[in-house]
This record gives structure tokens, sequence and C-alpha cells, in this order.
């Protein structure tokens, strides 16, 4: 491998659902305290998606906005669309080919779909960040998007939620370059899985956060064997994050495990990458990069020539540890405001129009069903029309492409 191109995060964008439901209103339909879902799970908020909104539609939200900010002569290095999910709309045409359709991209581009739980959006950036190393005048649109859905009234569903992330990889990258040294680990564990059959998770809530904290330490073991940088050197740390209480547990297990190398280290060092998921829930491939974005968004220092440490597990299980390095250039590249403004303005949801738009009205078995526009977001699902799925770009954005 050449280590001597850097390459990683030169842009990255995220999308969220337009609604949310709060989770005292959740915990006052299951009769119980609302600090155990506040406090105890650590999720202030969960985004719900609309029925004229599943995984391309916000997905495509995202990646147009990274295109956006590209002229013409960038769009054009895009040798490969990548998309990571476990939320996927058909077996076999990939969520990529129907991005294809929708956003300002080039045809002359490979588009295909990765999966492996959450930890597919990490196979995708791990897969562009050698693609570029190798053809370094060549970038990735690596684009990752779920909705996290679990069984109506179990534990699970206090932590779902829906969104998606678009990272552009390119040499020199102005956001984080992404360190060559990793530790990856893999296993059969059923932890958590969807059969064909099922239209919602199932997971062994316990077996879960166990398996997350034992594959984390693996990984980590993996990484330093591998050259990487120990824990004392790593100024900040994004873990994957089901729910903002994981990754407290992840930071203290470390702690635990190596005191020494964590004893410089404040919550801070993880809790500012927590602000927006806190806000979304769940987003299984893309949850580890919108910490990512909340921390370069959020940290009120400057950021530049620090170091993060990275965990991204997906069960079933693939856990991988990796590091990188924030670019100076990096407040300029991303859209602080925006991102802010993004989950400001959303709309509070009654525990009702929750149960609708998460549970009865998301009928996936219909061969013909036309949506009516409730989405305002720019892409929307406006039918299936005899088992076809038809989008709906509903504005033409502002583009530096166009
Ligand atoms: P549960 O069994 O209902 O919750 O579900 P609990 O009883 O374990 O309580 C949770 C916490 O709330 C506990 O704190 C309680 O003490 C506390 P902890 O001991 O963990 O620190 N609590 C309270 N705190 C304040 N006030 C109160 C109160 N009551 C209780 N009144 C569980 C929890 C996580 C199992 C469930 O939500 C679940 O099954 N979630 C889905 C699975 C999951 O997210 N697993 C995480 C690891 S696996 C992973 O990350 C991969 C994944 O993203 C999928 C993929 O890879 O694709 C999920």
């Amino acid at each position: 491998m050449n280590k001597a191109i850097k390459v990683g995060i030169n842009r990255i964008e995220f999308s969220t659902t337009e609604n949310y439901l709060a989770l005292e209103k959740l915990a006052e339909a299951h009769q119980i305290d609302p600090a155990k879902y506040l406090h105890g799970i650590g999720q202030s908020k969960m985004a719900v998606p609309t029925p004229d909104e599943d995984t391309i539609s916000i997905a495509a939200n995202a990646a147009q906005d990274v295109l956006n900010t590209m002229t013409p002569e960038e769009v054009k290095t895009i040798s490969t669309l990548i998309f990571a999910t476990e939320t996927g709309v058909d077996q076999s045409k990939s969520g990529a080919a129907y991005l294809m359709g929708l956003i300002d991209i080039h045809p002359n581009c490979r588009a295909f779909e990765v999966k492996q739980a959450c930890y597919g959006g990490t196979a995708g950036l791990q897969m562009a960040c050698d693609m570029v190393r190798a053809r370094p005048d060549e970038s990735v649109l690596v684009v990752a998007c779920d909705i996290a859905r679990y069984q109506q009234n179990t534990p699970g569903e206090c932590t779902q939620g829906a969104g998606a992330v678009a990272m552009l990889i390119t040499a020199n990258p102005d956001i984080i370059e992404i360190d060559a040294e990793r530790g990856c680990f893999s296993a059969d564990i059923m932890d958590f899985w969807r059969p064909n059959q099922f239209k919602h998770a199932l997971v062994d809530g316990e077996l879960s956060k166990d398996a997350y904290l034992n594959v984390m330490a693996s990984s980590y073991q993996g990484y330093l064997a591998n050259g990487g940088k120990p824990l004392d050197q790593l100024e900040w740390l994004c873990f994957h994050q089901p729910f903002t209480k994981m990754a407290k547990k992840a930071f203290e297990h470390l702690s635990a495990q190596y005191p020494e190398q964590m004893a410089d280290k404040t919550d801070a060092a993880y809790s500012i990458s927590q602000q927006y998921g806190r806000e979304i829930g769940n987003t299984y491939t893309a949850s580890l990069y919108i910490g990512l974005l909340s921390l370069l968004d959020n940290a009120e220092q400057d950021l530049t020539g620090q170091t993060i440490g990275f965990f991204s597990y997906g069960s079933g299980a693939v856990g991988e540890f990796f590091s990188g390095t924030v670019n100076k250039n990096y407040r300029n590249a991303i859209n602080t405001l925006a991102n802010q403004q993004k989950l400001a303005a959303r709309t509070a949801l009654s525990y009702d129009t929750y149960c609708q738009y998460m549970y009865q009205l998301r009928d996936y078995d219909q061969a013909n069903i036309r949506y009516n526009p409730t989405s305002g977001s720019n892409f929307r699902l406006a039918a299936i029309h005899d088992n076809k799925r038809v989008y709906e770009r509903v504005l033409e954005p502002m583009s530096k492409a166009a």
C-alpha cells in the first residue's frame, strides 16, 4: 500500500427526516419513567420517516448536498458510487443504481451496494480510501443510509432513527486524512439480524452490547499491532452509536482496560460526537459518520492536526478500529450552520402520527401504490407501480455542477 499518498474525507454531508418523535412521548405511551430513555439509553429524539421517504430518498438528499459543493470537473473524477445500507429496498438492484437516476452524477462510474449491518459504511469508506490510494486522480462517493426499525413495543423501539451520510473520498482531503493503519475483527455472532421475511430487525439486546465491547477490544488490539497510535495519542474518540449510552459504555470499557493510556481523557473526548445522534437515533451504517460530523461541527476549539480514533461495529459481527487526522481546511469544507439548522427545523410528531408513519403506513408488500406528498425534502418515493419504485425529485437544487 502506498502510504505516502494522503487520502480521506474531502466532503461530508448528512440528511435526516423532517419529523421526529420526542422520547418523552414514547415513554408516556409505554407508561415508563422518561428518564430511562433520556438518561438510561441516552436518547432525546427519534427521526421518523414519512411513508414517502425511504433509504433511497434520504440518501439522495445527502449525496446531492455533496455534489452541490463540487464543480463539474470535480464531479467527473468520481469513479465509483458505493451505497451502504442494511435497509435495502431490493434484493437485486442496488440502492446505488437508484441514486444514479436521482442525483447529478455522470454515468461513467461503477455503482453498487455493500452490506454488513452497521459496518457497511466503514466497509465503503475503507474500500474507497484504498481505491484512491491506487488511483489518486479519482474520487469515490460513499453514501450510507438506514432506517432503524424494531418491532413495536419492544426494548429496541426507543433506539430507532433514520438518516444518511455522504462522503467524498479523495487524495489530499480537506476534512480528515484516514490513516492506513487499521484493526479488523469478524466473527459469526447472532446478536442482531433481519431475516428476509421480516420488515424489522430482531435482536438479542444483552448479547449485542457484550459483542460490541468484545469486538471493539479485539479491533483495537489489531489496530495497535498493525502500527496504530495508542489511545493517549488519539485526542478524540468516535464510536458507532446505536444509542448514546452505548458509546459511553465503550469509553468506560477502554478506560478500564487501558487506564494509563486513557488517564488524560475526559468525557468530552467522545461526548461532542454524540450531540447529533442523541437527536436522530440509530442510523446504522451512517451513525459513526454522523458522530464525526457532530464532533467537527460542535467542538469549539480548532481541531486542526488532531487525531480521532474511530470504532465501527456491525452486528453479526464485524468491527474495525482506525484513525484519522483533521485537516486545516476542515471548517471551510463543512456546513455547520446548515447542519445545525437541519435538526433545529424539524417538526415534532404526536405519538399517533409516529405509529402511522413508522408502522401502519409502511406497507412494503404493495405492487401498486401512490404515496401522498408528505415529505418536504427534495427527493421522495412517489409510487410503486407494477412492483417498480418510482422516485421524484421535487426541487432542482442550486448546484455548482449544474
Ligand atoms: P432494555 O433491556 O429495555 O434496557 O433495553 P435496560 O433495562 O438494560 O436499561 C437500559 C439502561 O437504562 C440501563 O442502564 C438502566 O439502568 C437504565 P445501564 O445499566 O445500561 O447503564 N435505566 C434508567 N436510567 C434512568 N432512569 C430510569 C431507568 N430505568 C432504567 N428510570 C437495549 C436496552 C439496549 C437492550 C435495547 O434498547 C435494545 O435491544 N436495543 C437494540 C440493540 C442495540 O442497540 N444494541 C447495541 C449494541 S449492537 C450495535 O450497536 C449494532 C446495531 O447498531 C445494529 C447493526 O450493527 O446493524 C444495533
